[in-house]
């Protein structure tokens, strides 16, 4: 099962590219980390764009993702979560699983009103030695200061997640990304590839359960 999740910053893409990925045994295949992560010239240029809100180019990250899709545990099946972004990315995505014998199951578009968006990225923030996530309003360590899971002292929180690099991300998740959607919806039919809304608003369970419902009417015909 190969599963594209879009959604503006914030929609709760990684949230549940996480969840899907552990219930259906999937690898998870979140663009915004693998860039986060890279070291060496790659890491460097990306952070230049991603500081500012801009999107990495489409040669760095089409190169990451047709090598990452290759690999083994990628067979079972895959998320994305943050790719394609752009035309060109969706049309060499297109291209990947052509090569791979691979073929998309289901594009599920998050929906968020912009408010909630803002609120939920500005307000995040990480435990520096596990990476637990945390809210300032929605979800505060049980003890000021002291990660709950592992005890650590130190934070952090996203150079990208500041208010006008946020308003920056949205301005081009909507005039970049947004586009592609229509692509997806004039390739999607009922019995080949899916194609769902789901009302990201609600609770973090509810927004699984409506995710898990659109795969289970699928592959139950
Ligand atoms: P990326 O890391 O992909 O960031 P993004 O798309 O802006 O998305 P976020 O990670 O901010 O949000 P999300 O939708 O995953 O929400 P999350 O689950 O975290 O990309 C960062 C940068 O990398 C880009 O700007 C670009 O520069 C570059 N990049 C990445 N991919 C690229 C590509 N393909 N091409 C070119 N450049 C690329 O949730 C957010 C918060 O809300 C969390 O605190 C969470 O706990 C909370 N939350 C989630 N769901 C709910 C809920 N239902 N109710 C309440 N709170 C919730």
């Amino acid at each position: 099962m190969n599963i594209i999740l879009f959604g503006p910053p914030g929609a709760g893409k990684g949230t549940q590219a996480a969840l899907l990925a552990e219930k259906h045994s999937l690898a998870k295949l979140s663009t915004g980390d693998m860039l986060r992560n890279a070291v060496g010239p790659v890491g460097n240029l990306a952070r230049v764009y991603m500081q500012q809100g801009e999107l990495v180019p489409d040669s760095i990250i089409i190169a990451i993702i047709r090598d990452r899709i290759s690999q083994d545990d990628c067979a079972n099946g895959f998320i994305l979560d943050g790719f394609p972004r752009t035309r060109e990315q969706a049309e060499e995505l297109d291209r990947m699983l052509h090569d791979e014998h691979k073929k998309l199951d289901y594009v599920i578009e998050l929906q968020v009103d912009d408010e909630r968006l803002i609120e939920r990225v500005t307000g995040r923030f990480s435990c520096a030695k596990c990476g637990a996530g945390y809210h300032d309003t929605f979800k505060k360590p049980r003890k000021e200061g002291v990660c709950d899971v592992c005890g650590g002292n130190r934070f952090s929180r996203r150079e990208d997640d500041k208010v006008e690099t946020v308003a920056k991300r949205l301005e081009i998740y909507r005039s970049q990304t947004a586009p592609i959607l229509a692509y997806y919806q004039a390739e999607a039919t009922q019995d080949a590839l899916k194609y769902a809304f789901i009302d990201g608003m609600r609770r973090i369970e509810e927004v699984m359960r409506q995710i898990d419902e659109v795969i289970h009417v699928k592959q139950n015909g």
